[in-house]
């Protein structure tokens, strides 16, 4: 897959004090190669995670859903494995980067799934009042300004009974951890890889160079990180009712980051479908064993916070 070409220098500078246009040219250069940069697929693995997030906050009653709406879906992770998983019937996906909707369009298509995609702002999705049975939402809030108000244009859309169901997004504490341990291990890999020895594993310096780029403009674009109760709390003032959080990943993001930065900083050709399987096996082992800890850890400390509730 080719990326899209950069950004020109203008719109870089622009970037710096217009958030939103931020997130458009970083996510619409990210689209064409994101599910490779995130091991995203459709099919059993995926349909896995994708169905046990969104059990482990909003339970399995009601499936399937009539209509569906996603906010910032990406390249149509959530909606596409929770399809294929039986969550919901007809779905709609938003994202506020063109090149994200015109890529889970084209996932869509691939699956066989007729979906409805639109450019649209979280902060004002363009659908009349109370259109949705289930509005969905992974690792998308952390880059809305205003999280309140995406609350509130979620519940607007909802039919009266719907849910909504927001996965996958950073905590405080677990962002704080991982991003030091991702830049450890960037710079281990990097550095390590300039022995003469191990130069066929080194990634040609224009593509780490790109990526240190990509790098400074996601502190750019990533806006917040949670505590569980508040956010719970922002959920509740922007009307919602039965709302609902948990926490997961605490040994699993601390192996699964410093694994996905790894993946990041060699060439992709050295990390075969057996590296793949490995990293999935053991994130799913180290998932379990969290689900033993989190009887004793507090909830916070793990790295991802999901919230669900309904439109009263
Ligand atoms: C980290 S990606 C997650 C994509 C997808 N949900 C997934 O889990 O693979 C965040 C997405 O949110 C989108 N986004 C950022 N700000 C947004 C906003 N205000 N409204 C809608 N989408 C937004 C980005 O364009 C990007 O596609």
């Amino acid at each position: 897959m080719t990326s899209k070409p950069s950004a020109s220098a203008e719109e870089v500078e622009a970037a710096w004090s217009d958030n939103k246009l931020a997130q458009v040219l970083y996510h619409d250069w990210e689209a064409s190669t994101y599910d490779e940069k995130w091991s995203i697929s459709y099919d059993e693995r995926c349909v896995a995670y994708a169905r046990e997030r969104f059990t482990d906050v909003a339970g399995s009653d009601g499936w399937p859903y009539g209509k569906s709406l996603e906010i910032g879906a990406g390249t149509g992770f959530f909606t596409l494995n929770l399809k294929l998983a039986g969550v919901m019937a007809e779905a709609h996906v938003t994202d506020l980067s063109p090149g994200m909707v015109e890529a889970a369009k084209r996932n869509a298509e691939t699956l066989g799934f007729a979906i409805e995609g639109r450019v649209a702002d979280a902060e004002k999705l363009p659908y009349d009042d109370n259109e949705f049975d289930l509005v969905v939402g992974h690792a998308v809030i952390h880059h809305i300004p205003d999280v309140e108000l995406a609350f509130r244009e979620m519940l607007r859309v909802l039919k009266p009974g719907g849910r909504f169901v927001i996965c996958g997004e950073p905590t405080k504490y677990g962002d704080f951890v991982a991003r030091r341990l991702s830049r450890l291990t960037w710079w281990a890999a990097t550095n390590v890889t300039k022995l003469p020895a191990l130069a066929d594993w080194r990634r040609p310096q224009s593509e780490l160079d790109e990526s240190s780029r990509a790098a400074a403009l996601e502190a750019v674009v990533d806006l917040h990180t949670f505590d569980p109760d508040e956010l719970k709390r922002t959920a509740l003032r922007a009307g919602a009712i039965d709302v609902r959080t948990v926490t997961e990943e605490l040994l699993a993001a601390w192996v699964g980051w410093p694994i996905r930065t790894f993946e990041a900083a060699v060439p992709d050709q050295k990390l075969g479908f057996g590296w793949r399987m490995f990293a999935y096996r053991s994130w799913q082992q180290l998932s379990k064993v969290d689900r033993v800890l989190a009887k004793v850890v507090p909830d916070e400390l793990y790295y991802n916070v999901s919230i669900s509730g309904t439109k009263p």
